[in-house]
């Protein structure tokens, strides 16, 4: 079996110990991650645009995720597979048990919900069905429309309604927290206020763990805007292995993000 249980999250957060994640889609970028030191990889519904060329992650299917899980699955040694429920496979307790239970067939460990609110309801479904459920709060990719776009979310009156949903997600049952586009300090105080470790991606250095989409990670344009958060670990490492060595390293010490890579307000 597999070092990176789910327990083993809650235990490395306890000790200090910092999670290294990043998005993979195959097998040799999954078996390269794994070699090198990643703890965690994420099939992420961002496959829509940097695999399948999409402007949003809103068409991606659960057969899509299927599909990537089942290739990546086959390939890990060592480290936790977390999939993507993409937009409305969450929609009711229902719908998510069974795209739950395809992507658990598929080879994931856990599942990752965007948002709270109704959510809590389908998190604690699944907790509840010893489904493993990771959540991500702050820029919900798959809210784009209703909000109009990618922008850094918690700011001002918004930051203690980003730290209750963060807290009622915990109690809901989730064992990791995801942290998209959200001022560092708001960032360090939800992961005090929790007591599962926190993933943060645009988040700063204060979150227990990080996560970059590998593409940004490798320093390929995306065609979008690139985000303030992204670092090319690929220019500072030489090799795909020696990036994954760089960004597992400069997590770990805390040197990743730094300022220049995270949004202080
Ligand atoms: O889909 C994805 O890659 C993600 C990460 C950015 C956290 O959800
Ligand atoms: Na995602």
């Amino acid at each position: 079996s597999k070092p990176w249980t789910v327990p083993a999250l809650a235990q490395a957060k306890r000790n200090g110990q910092k999670l290294v994640m990043l998005t993979a889609y195959d097998a040799g970028f999954a078996r390269a991650f794994d070699a090198n030191g990643v703890d965690l990889i994420l099939i992420g519904d961002s496959l829509g645009m940097v695999v399948q060329g999409h402007d949003s992650t809103l068409p991606v299917t659960v057969a899509d995720i299927a599909y990537h899980t089942t290739a990546v699955a086959r390939v890990l040694q060592r480290a936790l597979l977390v999939a993507d429920l993409p937009f409305g496979a969450d929609a009711t307790p229902e719908r998510a048990l069974e795209a739950s239970l395809q992507l658990l067939r598929a080879g994931a460990e856990m599942v990752k919900i965007e948002g709270a609110g109704f959510k809590l309801d389908v998190i604690r479904y699944l907790v509840e069905r010893e489904i493993p459920v990771c959540s991500h709060l702050g820029l919900t990719p798959q809210s784009v429309l209703t909000l109009g776009g990618f922008k850094v979310q918690g700011r001002g009156e918004a930051a203690e309604r980003l730290r209750a949903d963060a807290r009622a997600v915990a109690e809901a049952g989730a064992a990791l927290l995801v942290l998209e586009c959200v001022p560092s300090p708001l960032a360090a105080q939800v992961t005090a206020d929790v007591a599962i470790p926190t993933i943060g991606i645009g988040a700063g250095a204060g979150c227990d763990g990080q996560v970059l989409v590998m593409h940004d990670f490798l320093g390929l344009d995306s065609g979008h805007r690139r985000p303030k958060f992204v670092k090319d670990f690929l220019a500072e490492g030489g090799s795909v292995a020696g990036a994954v060595r760089a960004y597992a390293d400069a997590v770990r010490a805390g040197t990743f993000p730094d300022a220049e890579h995270a949004y202080a307000s």
